[in-house]
């Protein structure tokens, strides 16, 4: 999407060898339009598959999630991130790692919102190493639901998230894939 690649390359700011700050982009600030945009490239992407809903996880997947949940007519749920919780019989609940933040939390998806029926896109801004996404697989997955596919924004693809889930034969769309950030210069791939 060179749009995006665009704005990254205009707004970013790199923080290490391996990550990409991008406040003005997707982590506190939003551009309505562009989100919009992104969020037709995900709904043209998947628009023969028969999503019935939307996964994220809060906060900065909402937007991009909310645009394709929009676009696709369905509902959007995004999971709570929250610090360590007691066990809750009516809520899905997977502790994950985070490699940014340094800390682990639990990612809690309430059971009313996800039904064994349903055909899921999950949605996320950025994959690292993929373990907030495979905390959102494993909820889907004890849920009984289908997932369908990974929409993702930034995929940093010299980390092993999204290939690890290409491999088990999940399709991942990312929008803009980096294959590095060394030598302080963002390289995309393709
Ligand atoms: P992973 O899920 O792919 O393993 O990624 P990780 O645990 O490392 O991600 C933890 C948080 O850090 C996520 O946000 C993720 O989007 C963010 N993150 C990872 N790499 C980068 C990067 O290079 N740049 C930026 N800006 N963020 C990165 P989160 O904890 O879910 O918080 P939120 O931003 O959604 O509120
Ligand atoms: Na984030
Ligand atoms: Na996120």
């Amino acid at each position: 999407m060179e749009q995006l690649k665009q704005k990254i390359l205009q707004e970013s700011a790199i923080v290490s060898n391996d990550v990409l700050r991008m406040d003005s982009i997707i982590n506190q600030q939003v551009d309505p339009s562009l989100i919009m945009e992104i969020g037709k490239e995900f709904a043209a992407r998947f628009k023969a598959d028969n999503i019935t809903k939307v996964l994220t996880i809060e906060s900065s997947g909402i937007p991009a999630a909310f645009a394709a949940a929009y676009l696709l007519n369905v509902p959007l749920v995004f999971a709570r991130r929250k610090q360590t919780v007691i066990n809750d019989p009516d809520s899905y609940v997977e502790r994950v790692p985070s490699f940014t933040k340094g800390m682990v939390s639990d990612l809690v998806i309430s059971k009313q919102f996800l039904n064994r029926d349903e055909r899921i896109l999950f949605i996320d801004d950025i994959i690292a190493n993929g373990d907030g996404a495979r905390g959102v697989v494993k909820i889907i997955q004890e849920a009984g639901a289908e997932l369908v596919g990974m929409g993702i924004v930034v995929e940093k693809a010299f980390q092993a998230g999204a290939n690890y889930f290409r491999e088990q034969g999940i399709r991942v769309e990312s929008l803009v894939k980096i294959a590095s950030l060394d030598s302080g210069e963002i390289v995309f791939k393709d």
